[in-house]
């Protein structure tokens, strides 16, 4: 392939993403990870599928990052999931210390990489990416608005029986409890859901999107989602990769967009080879502009808090 991927993280993410896209034939593929043997072990495995699955991608896994050097994205999922009762905010002070190390070690060899973070607290952990590599605000983009709004879409095709395929959504905010599903910009083939569904069921809905991480924690007891989280994060790679100037919810540095300025925050975005080519402002309501304050205060509060740390 001529395009480079590297992931970082192993683990349950990590390696599915790695699958993914490999099996789409995007890049080769780098899979790194702390634990000797297992990005290993998964790279081999995968590499033994290939000729399964019918793709020609190349994948190696390492402990350490000289093979990762010069790749065009790294998607890093290095980091510790939640647990049942635990928030994604319970992770900042262990995942800052690891996706800061990590970022340092990637910049050293992808000096020009597009940064896609995975790891949660998703927007805290885009800001210690951003400092940590020095890198330009298109160069560092955070994974959650896709996947919050997959789920969204999710839910409004099982509700109405209708292909997924004619579904669109929109979450923007952070990707905690306080994230902002945007009903009016959803759509079945172009029509608002909220003129195909009743209030209540809309309002049930919104509710599920921004408890479906906390609904897949408690269900798998030992850590988090992760086929979801890993199509979204390849997703956005997919889009840098090809060019094709998708218009994604991303995690975003924000310098004055949306009232909003000096935080990383999801809103719609432009992805092309380029990173984040563009931030999108969609005009709010009061109401879902209120929302989408709230969410940046609770952004904020981390935020501080990783100055504390
Ligand atoms: P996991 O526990 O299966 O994998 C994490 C991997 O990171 C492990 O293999 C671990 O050995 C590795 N790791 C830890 N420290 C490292 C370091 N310093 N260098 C390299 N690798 C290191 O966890 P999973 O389920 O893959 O989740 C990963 C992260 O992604 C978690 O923080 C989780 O909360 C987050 N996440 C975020 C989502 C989002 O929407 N932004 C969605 C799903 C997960
Ligand atoms: C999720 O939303 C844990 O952030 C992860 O599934």
């Amino acid at each position: 392939m001529d395009k480079k991927v590297t992931v970082i993280g192993a683990g349950n993410v990590g390696a599915t993403a790695a699958q993914r896209l490999c099996e789409k034939e995007l890049a080769d593929v780098v899979l790194i990870d702390i634990i000797e043997g297992v990005p290993q072990g998964k790279a081999l495995d995968l590499t033994q599928a290939a000729s399964i699955e019918k793709h020609d991608a190349k994948i190696t896994g390492a402990n350490g990052y000289e093979a990762s050097k010069d790749s065009d994205i790294v998607i890093i999922t290095a980091g510790i999931p939640r647990k049942p009762g635990m928030s994604r905010d319970d992770l900042i002070s262990t995942n800052a210390k690891i996706v800061k190390n990590v970022v340092e070690n990637v910049v050293k060899y992808s000096p020009n990489s597009i940064l896609i973070i995975v790891s949660n607290p998703l927007d805290a952990m885009c800001h210690v990416a951003f400092d940590a590599s020095g890198f330009p605000k298109n160069r560092v983009i955070g994974m959650a608005g896709v996947l919050d709004s997959a789920r969204f879409r999710a839910f409004i095709a099982m509700e109405l029986n209708v292909s997924i395929e004619n579904t669109h959504a929109f979450v923007l905010g952070g990707h905690g409890d306080t994230m902002v599903p945007l009903p009016r910009y959803s759509t079945v083939a172009g029509i608002p859901i909220t003129e195909l569904m009743s209030k209540e069921t809309i309002e049930a809905m919104v509710k599920r999107t921004a408890n479906g991480g906390a609904e897949i924690v408690g269900l798998l007891k030992t850590g988090s989602a992760y086929y979801a989280p890993a199509s979204a994060a390849v997703e956005m790679a997919e889009s840098i990769l090809k060019d094709k100037k998708k218009i994604l919810p991303c995690a975003a540095y924000l310098k004055g967009e949306y009232g909003i300025n000096d935080l990383f925050i999801g809103v719609p975005v432009k992805l092309g080879s380029n990173g984040i080519e563009e931030v999108i402002e969609i005009k709010l309501t009061n109401d879902e502009n209120k929302a989408l304050m709230k969410s940046a205060d609770a952004v904020n509060e981390l935020k501080s808090f990783l100055k504390t740390l």
